[in-house]
């Protein structure tokens, strides 16, 4: 990528350093929401969601955390036009758009479909915000990774930085890992699993990348009280459940204590759950151990993607999940919309149902926002 014009070092570093202070100004850090809900009760779970979608009114969830340092990249190498692709109701398009108004970058968005679709209210407002938008074909859009396709767009705009449909590339990681930073610092309890909406996989791997990346756990030191304190000196408990290990020592002096017994145990690392929206998603978990390598990282955590809870495919809105979406919302006051985030609680109030969570265990969701998409959705469903 070239840039588009030559600046002096220090122009360049000014205006990155006014880049990042702006970036600071505008986007609030997103609180970390306990959630109440019966099914929790019931099954002694404690669920917080990391409220993404208030990260800024226009450049929401994680397409700000997959936005950030791709377009603090593109000024480093002082490029001012970003160019990506999309669908016609795109939360990418939508938040880059918005992103590229605020902090002062030309937009262009390749556009899957008929020019019409610049009428619906997700392109409507992205040109508002000043994007280019271009339409193309279906044939053409299934290009949109090709090298040979990417070489022959670059030639058409040098000066532009082109990022992926969806935002996920290696800079998309190190935003998405901030995210799971910020829950570390904000939760009083260890987490046991954090869950998200998988699309094309860039923010599953920027949480995995999040946990591997993550400072070992300060061990904890407790007093736990026995019954049958027979054993005088070193005892080594080992528990291994099915997603996560603990390990602790246990160390016991002079039977007279009677009961009690101090446990030193190393914290688990918690377990990240994709839901993929889209149907026969099965290829995402190269997808997403291809990204982790590009942004190499190469320890090995616990995640998983679930490919069962697509609801008959990618903006497949049956009525269950609706009514779901509907009933979520007015008992949480979490809002949801049911491509993503919807699809995500339906699946995690599914896998409670199904014991997939240890009795006392705590949850993190994340709220990837996407809120916007709802009203292209009252819009189709008006037609
Ligand atoms: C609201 C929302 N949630 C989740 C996702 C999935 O994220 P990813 O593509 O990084 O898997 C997307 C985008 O694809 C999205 O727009």
């Amino acid at each position: 990528m070239h840039p588009a014009h030559h600046q002096s070092d220090d122009q360049a570093n000014v205006s990155l350093q006014q880049l990042e202070k702006k970036m600071q100004n505008i986007i609030a850090p997103s609180p970390l929401q306990k959630i109440e809900h019966p099914l929790l009760d019931l099954w002694q779970l404690t669920l917080f969601v990391k409220r993404d979608d208030l990260i800024h009114p226009e450049i929401s969830g994680n397409k700000w955390r997959k936005l950030k340092y791709n377009l603090l990249e593109a000024r480093r190498q002082q490029v001012d036009h970003i160019i990506s692709f999309g669908g016609a109701y795109s939360n990418h398009i939508h938040a880059l758009a918005a992103a590229g108004f605020h902090f002062g970058f030309k937009t262009t968005a390749i556009i899957r479909g008929e020019s019409w679709y610049a009428n619906n209210p997700t392109l409507k407002q992205a040109l508002a915000w000043g994007m280019e938008l271009q339409f193309v074909t279906r044939q053409e859009y299934k290009q949109r990774a090709e090298s040979a396709y990417l070489q022959s767009l670059q030639n058409d705009y040098p000066h532009a930085f082109i990022i992926p449909e969806g935002g996920s590339n290696e800079f998309a990681i190190r935003g998405v890992m901030e995210a799971l930073q910020e829950i570390q610092q904000q939760a009083n309890h260890p987490i046991d699993h954090i869950i998200t909406a998988t699309g094309s996989g860039g923010t599953l791997a920027g949480l995995i990348a999040g946990i591997a990346q993550a400072q070992p756990q300060p061990k904890v030191t407790g007093i736990t009280v026995l019954k049958n304190a027979h054993s005088r000196n070193q005892k080594i408990v080992s528990q291994s459940q099915p997603q996560t290990k603990v390990t602790g020592i246990t160390v016991l002096k002079n039977a007279h204590s009677r009961n009690q017994k101090i446990v030193s145990q190393s914290q688990p690392q918690p377990q990240v759950t994709g839901i993929a929206v889209l149907k026969n998603a099965h290829y995402l978990n190269q997808e997403i151990v291809s990204l982790l390598q590009q942004a190499k990282i190469n320890k090995n955590t616990n995640w998983c993607l679930q490919t069962d809870f697509h609801h008959g495919g990618y903006a497949k809105v049956p009525l269950e999940l609706n009514s779901f979406c509907e009933q979520f919302s007015l008992q949480t006051g979490v809002p949801v919309e049911p491509i993503y985030t919807g699809k995500m609680f339906y699946a995690l109030f599914k896998l409670i149902e199904q014991g997939y969570f240890n009795r006392g265990e705590h949850i993190v969701a994340l709220h990837t926002g996407g809120l916007q998409g709802l009203d292209g959705l009252k819009q189709k469903k008006s037609k």
